[in-house]
């Protein structure tokens, strides 16, 4: 099992290149199915989660081509309908093909999608919507079974919550339903303006993603299409926590500073230097962290996905911080692990009380998942000495040879196999 091996204590300086979303590209690559023909993607970032995803498009008969951050995907002899099941467990985002399959083939089996540390993760919301569009679904034995022999039916479908996968799915599976799905308190992410903005290049009728109401009029068929993923705010997000608490001096390129404006100004509130232009950001963290007050909240409000990275920030931050989890009920497995480096928190049920401490001190530790694990990245870079953390293989769904993004920003980071343990402060 790889670890990193971090020593702290170093000011992050320079400038970072952010790599293209994750979570824009796990529900393009899912859409691609939809067309049946090519699709070029650009600025697809070549994580785990990522791979995976071309794994399962793969499984289901599509031709990939990879080519740096290229990556071309044949539809066209995409045949079968069901998934694998250690296919679908592997990550979440393999629900999303889901809707694709039923709108092009008219059934799908997939079996239910690992759920996480951060929460059972259900999908009753996404069948909800397919069932208001004709689809009769069946779910036994961990499996869902879709069908719609007629084809799926325009419907007005209002999600209870604006879930980003139900949103993303239901709107993939209008695009060749027959006639109009109006989906009513939608997410509003920038993930799913750029999947409106892939699927209507390859020829889709959809308008409004990103505001309360979407329209979606089906089409007979799709066209090849060419398209560039965007950048990835949390991604960004992490690396300005980074720069925050290691008093360091980064500037982000590839970036659109209009997606971070809640992190943005978070950081501002705690006393970090954060000046933006139209695709980069830089962020100084010289002065004092003072404590902040955050609420989790879907887009546009404090990203979930930012939560544990700003945790490290509060928990050495002068004052007392109170984190809601809004979103998920189970997103505070970092906690553990900052407790470990020194860090004084209180967790009273989706609340964490942190009170700052002057500093952090390297630890063994272990990631849960994705953005805890991230966070645990940022406490060791800030923390005075050395920290290990164990199970980076969840950092690497999300974050692209990050060792070597922060080493490049002068951190001392480096990731090892297995082996001897470098220490053990437990
Ligand atoms: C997406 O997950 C992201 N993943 C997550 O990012 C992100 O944390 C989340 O949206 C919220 O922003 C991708 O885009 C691949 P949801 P998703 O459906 O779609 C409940 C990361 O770190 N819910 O908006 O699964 C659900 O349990 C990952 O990159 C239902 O109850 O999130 C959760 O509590 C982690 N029923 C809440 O809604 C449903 O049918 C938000 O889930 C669907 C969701």
């Amino acid at each position: 099992m790889e670890k990193f091996v971090i020593m702290g204590g170093r000011k992050l300086a320079g400038t970072i290149r952010v790599s293209g979303a994750k979570n824009a590209a796990l529900p393009i690559l899912a859409a691609t199915l939809l067309t049946g023909t090519v699709s070029v993607l650009h600025e697809v970032p070549l994580l785990k989660d990522v791979r995976c995803m071309l794994e399962l498009l793969q499984y289901l008969g599509a031709k990939v081509t990879v080519q740096g951050k290229t990556v071309t995907i044949d539809t066209s002899t995409a045949t079968s309908q069901r998934v694998s099941e250690d296919l679908m467990r592997k990550m979440r985002a393999s629900n999303l093909v889901l809707g694709p399959l039923l709108s092009r083939f008219h059934c799908a089996k997939v079996s239910y999608p690992g759920g996480c540390a951060i929460g059972s993760r259900p999908m009753d919301l996404h069948l909800k919507g397919f069932r208001q569009m004709g689809a009769e679904i069946t779910e036994k034995y961990g499996y869902i079974m879709a069908r719609v022999p007629g084809g799926l039916r325009g419907a007005e479908i209002h999600l209870d919550f604006p879930s980003v996968g139900a949103t993303e799915n239901i709107m993939m599976a209008a695009v060749l339903a027959r006639g109009r799905t109006i989906i009513r308190n939608p997410a509003r992410e920038p993930e799913i303006v750029d999947l409106q903005n892939y699927l209507n290049l390859a020829g889709a009728k959809i308008k409004g993603a990103g505001t309360d109401v979407i329209k979606i009029d089906g089409v007979e068929e799709l066209k090849p299409v060419e398209h560039t993923i965007i950048p990835d705010r949390i991604e960004a997000g992490t690396h300005m926590v980074a720069a925050a608490v290691t008093r360091g001096d980064v500037t982000l390129t590839n970036v659109i500073p209009e997606h971070l404006e809640a992190v943005t100004a978070k950081l501002r509130e705690a006393g970090v230097t954060v000046e933006t232009g139209d695709d980069w950001i830089r962020v100084r963290g010289g002065g004092e962290l003072r404590a902040v007050d955050i609420k989790t909240l879907p887009y546009p409000g404090f990203p979930t996905d930012m939560q544990a990275q700003m945790m490290v920030l509060a928990a050495v931050a002068r004052g007392t911080s109170i984190i809601s989890e809004s979103i998920f009920e189970n997103r505070f497995k970092h906690v553990d692990e900052l407790r470990r480096m020194g860090a004084d928190i209180k967790i009273e049920g989706r609340v964490a009380v942190v009170k700052g401490v002057s500093h952090l001190s390297g630890a063994y530790l272990e990631a849960s998942d994705l953005r805890a694990g991230a966070a645990l990245v940022i406490a060791g870079l800030a923390a005075e000495d050395v920290t290990v953390i164990e199970n980076i293989e969840h950092i690497d769904r999300g974050y692209e040879n990050l060792e070597h993004k922060y080493s490049a920003l002068g951190a001392r980071i480096i990731r090892v196999n297995g082996g001897e343990r470098y220490f053990d402060k437990r």
